[in-house]
């Protein structure tokens, strides 16, 4: 497999083939995805919560999100990757989010960049754009301003906030990005932006109709049950038969069954 492009991604859409994504935070993660054969990875700045503990993305650092990009492009991906924009590396200025969407291609090696937001992005995304960085952007559910939207709800709900979403999803286009993440908005609301759209749409809790799916890889292998949004699918239980290979070690260690002869040198 060759690196995806940002042309067949679009040509995706217009054939109506659906595009997948999923996150992955390091080597083996982006392994792994790359051998199920996405068409992205996202190195999702819910690295902060899935894999450091945080209890949010908002104290995901720049040099965590960099430090994370460069162990998930190592594993030499076919997959695009994305790097988030963590929170404060582009609110602050059209020049801190140019620099800081610089370092995530230049020392992480990513291939594009998201960051979250509507009207108020778009200069942000017109100046990473000119400086010849892929911009994916981010509406509905946006993360780094949770407790503005009043908490982890669906957006877009009302008439008139649907509007404003649709609105802000054409603003982005025309500053540039080459594809949207829709995250937790009503499935009608998604699909109408996305045949209006002429990039690629990426739902996560956007229903059926936007052009590609994503979701967090510790949620989808069940990995990660701190809980559970309704629209997480758990594709397996990892974390059930980790500990249950954990445990089954820990016993045969206690029982002195392993290592037995097949694992030791003569
Ligand atoms: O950080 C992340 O994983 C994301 C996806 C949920 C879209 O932004
Ligand atoms: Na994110």
């Amino acid at each position: 497999r060759s690196r995806v492009t940002l042309p067949q991604l679009q040509a995706m859409k217009e054939r109506g083939e659906r595009i997948t994504m999923v996150t992955a935070y390091d080597y083996p993660s982006s392994l792994l995805a790359d051998r199920a054969g996405m068409d992205m990875i996202l190195v999702g700045d819910s690295l902060g919560m899935v894999v450091l503990g945080y209890s949010s993305t908002v104290p995901v650092t720049m040099d965590e999100m960099i430090h994370h990009t460069k162990a998930v492009v190592r594993a030499n991906p076919a997959a695009l990757v994305v790097a988030d924009l963590p929170f404060l590396s582009y609110q602050t200025s059209v020049p801190d989010a140019v620099y800081n969407a610089g370092r995530l291609i230049k020392e992480g090696g990513a291939d594009a960049v998201k960051l979250e937001g509507g009207q108020a992005v778009v200069p942000t995304v017109r100046a990473i754009v000119n400086a010849g960085i892929p911009v994916m952007g981010h509406l509905g559910l946006t993360p780094q301003s949770a407790v503005q939207l009043g908490g982890f709800r669906v957006q877009g709900r009302s008439e008139a906030e649907g509007e404003k979403i649709a609105a802000d999803a054409a603003a982005l286009v025309e500053a540039g990005v080459f594809a949207l993440v829709l995250e937790c908005v009503p499935a009608d609301l998604a699909r109408r932006i996305t045949a209006a759209l002429p990039v690629p749409t990426i739902g996560i809790g956007a229903g059926p109709d936007c052009d590609g799916q994503v979701l967090v890889y510790h949620d989808l292998l069940g990995l990660f049950d701190r809980f559970r949004p309704k629209f997480v699918k758990q594709y397996a239980n990892l974390a059930e038969a980790t500990v249950a290979a954990l445990e089954k070690y820990r016993d045969e260690v206690r029982q002195g069954k392993f290592p037995d002869q097949e694992h030791s040198f003569k």
